[in-house]
This record gives structure tokens, C-alpha cells and sequence, in this order.
């Protein structure tokens, strides 16, 4: 097997669901207010699949703009993985629905668990994969459904989160160093700071379980933005370092979209706010598929340039944290 160096991104794609849930509409649902959201949060607005749409509905939308993007057939795919956190069932993968719905029947699928640091974690096991001469081409999707198990009556939760999906087209060779080190970390011992502790085999479905509502995602919210400061600034200068480029080097930053407060912090302490991308404000915390959005729009709207250095990184449950860097390589 031959061992390939440069993996890169040869396409891009991302999809919401049409229907929008603004800040007023969360003021007639919980004891909230619009000001209190945008200011503690950066939000205005999120998008909510509709009852008939599942996770995979959501990536595949994304896939298929990625796959026009990339100029490529869906047969012409040896692998499609899918961050989520939120799949259609727990069997089998929500990449396997995917691969079905456009056609991709050369490619094996996997689903990835990590939470909001999923589509990361899957961009660096695909690029990996074809480094080592594996596979050519890989689609790596990050997509949720969070509205599903957010609890409509939890103020603290559910004003912060929205469904959506992004997907990457990866590809072996390209201009440039493509895809570079990613940097990954994991604690599971704070695993209690952001779950949904019910419904697998440590809390199985039961009639008690849902009255306790343990269903639902569960956030302490504090901890947790201390974490993702600490942790996404810590691993946004390890791969700076690992991969030999400076900050000044680095064109675009683009964080894991939680709350534009954890973002402006690590843009302070990294001193790149002229440099950060966001898009919080309109579809809030999409979990996995929150960062494979905002590299897409940020590569369709003209920020990312042939030949830019891009640093990402991202925080989410378990806890998992990481950050890589990449040359950009498409005109
Ligand atoms: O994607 C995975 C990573 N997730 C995150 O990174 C999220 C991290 N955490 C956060 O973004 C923030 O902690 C939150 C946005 C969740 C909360 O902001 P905060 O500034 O940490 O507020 P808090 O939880 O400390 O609550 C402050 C007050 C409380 O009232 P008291 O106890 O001071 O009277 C809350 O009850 O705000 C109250 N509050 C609300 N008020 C109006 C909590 N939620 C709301 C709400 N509307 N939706």
C-alpha cells in the first residue's frame, strides 16, 4: 500500500431545515426573553427539522451539495462517516441511511460519537484513512437533529441548540499540505457536565425513566463554558505547534459554534477576533454539524482563499476537545 501525504478538501456542503424558531418564539414557550438569549448567548434565531425529517434526511441534503461541490459521483465514495450525536436509531449507522438515499454503493459506513467535537474527529480518522492509501475518497458529514431530546421546558437548554448538517469531500492528493495534525483530547470523568443519560443500556427506555426526564440532554452550563475556553484555546495552540505554523500564519479561525461568548473569549486570548468565524446568530449550537456548516459557508461566501492556512477547533460532551489546521485548496 502506498502511503499518500496530502489529503485535502475537494468539496463542501450544509443544510437546515426550513422552519425557523427565533428568540420571540422561545419568549411564548419558556420564561425567557430575546435580550437575554442574544446577550448571554449570540443567538437570534435557530432552525427544527420537521417531524418527518431523521438526522440522515439532513445529512444527505448536505451530502448531496457537497458532492456537486466536489464534482464527483456518489459511487465514486469508499467511505462516508457520520459525526452525530442524535443518530436515526442506534442501528444501524446513520451513515448507512445516508449511503443508501444518494446512491454511494462502493462506500463503507460508520457513525462517529463525539459529541459536538464529532465532525473533527471524523474529518481526521477519513483524512487518515486515505493517508495511509486505505481509501481515495471519503465523505465525512456532521448532522443532528437536536430539537428531538432538548427539553422544551428547560430554559437553560433549549434556547441553545438547533438541527442542521455540513459535509466535507475529501480526497487523496491536491495543491498545498491539505489537511494537517489534528490535535484531540477526552475526559470522561466530567461526562456528567453535558449528557442525555437515559435511553441506552445504562438507563434503558422505561416508564420511569421518562417521568424523570432522562431523556433529555442535561447541561451545567457554567462548567461547561469554562471547559470549552480553557480546552479549545489549549488545543488551537497545540496544533498551531505540531503543525509548525504561527498564529499570525493562520487566515481564518473557525470555532466549534457554541455561544459567541466562549468564542470571543478564546479570540481574545489568542488575539485573532479580526480573524474568528461565526455564525451562532443564526442557527445556534448545532452540535456536530456545527463547525462542517460554518467551513462551508465560509468557503462559499468568499472568506476562505486558495492557498489560506485555516485552524479549527471544537469542544463538546464526554468531555472531548481538539483543533487542526488546514491549507485550503479550493478557487
Ligand atoms: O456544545 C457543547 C458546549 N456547550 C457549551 O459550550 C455551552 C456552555 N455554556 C453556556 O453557553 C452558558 O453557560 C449558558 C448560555 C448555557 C448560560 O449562560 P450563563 O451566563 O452561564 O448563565 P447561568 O447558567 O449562570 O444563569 C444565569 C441566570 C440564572 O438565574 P439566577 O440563578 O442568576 O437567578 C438562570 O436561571 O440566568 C437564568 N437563565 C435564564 N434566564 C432567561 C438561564 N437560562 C435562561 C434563559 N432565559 N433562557
Amino acid at each position: 500500500m502506498q502511503s499518500i501525504r496530502t489529503v485535502s478538501i475537494i468539496g463542501t456542503g450544509s443544510y437546515v431545515p426550513e422552519k425557523v424558531l427565533t428568540n420571540h418564539d422561545l419568549e411564548k414557550i419558556v420564561d425567557t426573553t430575546d435580550e437575554w438569549i442574544h446577550s448571554r448567548t449570540g443567538m437570534r434565531e435557530r432552525h427544527i427539522a420537521s417531524p418527518d425529517q431523521a438526522t440522515s434526511d439532513l445529512g444527505t441534503e448536505a451530502a448531496k451539495v457537497a458532492l456537486i461541490d466536489a464534482g464527483i459521483d456518489a459511487e465514486e465514495l469508499d467511505l462516508i462517516i457520520v459525526a452525530t450525536l442524535s443518530p436515526d436509531m442506534f442501528f444501524p449507522s446513520t451513515a448507512c441511511f445516508v449511503q443508501d438515499k444518494i446512491g454511494a454503493k462502493n462506500a463503507f459506513c460508520y457513525d462517529l460519537g463525539a459529541a459536538c467535537s464529532g465532525f473533527l474527529f471524523a474529518l481526521d480518522a477519513a483524512k487518515n484513512q486515505i493517508a495511509c492509501g486505505a481509501v481515495k475518497t471519503a465523505l465525512v458529514i456532521g448532522a443532528e437533529k437536536m430539537s428531538t431530546f432538548i427539553d422544551w421546558k428547560d430554559r437553560g437548554t433549549c434556547i441553545l441548540f438547533g438541527d442542521g448538517a455540513g459535509a466535507a469531500v475529501l480526497q487523496a492528493g491536491g495543491e498545498g499540505r491539505g489537511i494537517m495534525q489534528s490535535v484531540m483530547g477526552s475526559d470522561g470523568s466530567l461526562a456528567d457536565l453535558l449528557w442525555t443519560p437515559g435511553g441506552g443500556s445504562r438507563n434503558p427506555i422505561s416508564h420511569e425513566m421518562i417521568d424523570q426526564g432522562m431523556q433529555y440532554l442535561k447541561m451545567k452550563g457554567r462548567d461547561v463554558f469554562k471547559y470549552a475556553v480553557n480546552r479549545m484555546t489549549e488545543s488551537v495552540i497545540q496544533a498551531l505547534e505540531k503543525n509548525e505554523v504561527s498564529v499570525d500564519e493562520i487566515k481564518c479561525f473557525i470555532p466549534h459554534q457554541a455561544n459567541i461568548r466562549i468564542i470571543d473569549a478564546i479570540a481574545k486570548r489568542l488575539n485573532i477576533a479580526d480573524r474568528i468565524y461565526t455564525n451562532v446568530e443564526k442557527y445556534a449550537n448545532t452540535s456536530s454539524a456545527a463547525l462542517a456548516m460554518a467551513l462551508d459557508e465560509a468557503a462559499k461566501d468568499g472568506t476562505l482563499k486558495k492557498g489560506d492556512l485555516v485552524a479549527m477547533t471544537v469542544f463538546g460532551g464526554g468531555f472531548t476537545w481538539g483543533a487542526n489546521v488546514l491549507e485550503w485548496s479550493k478557487s
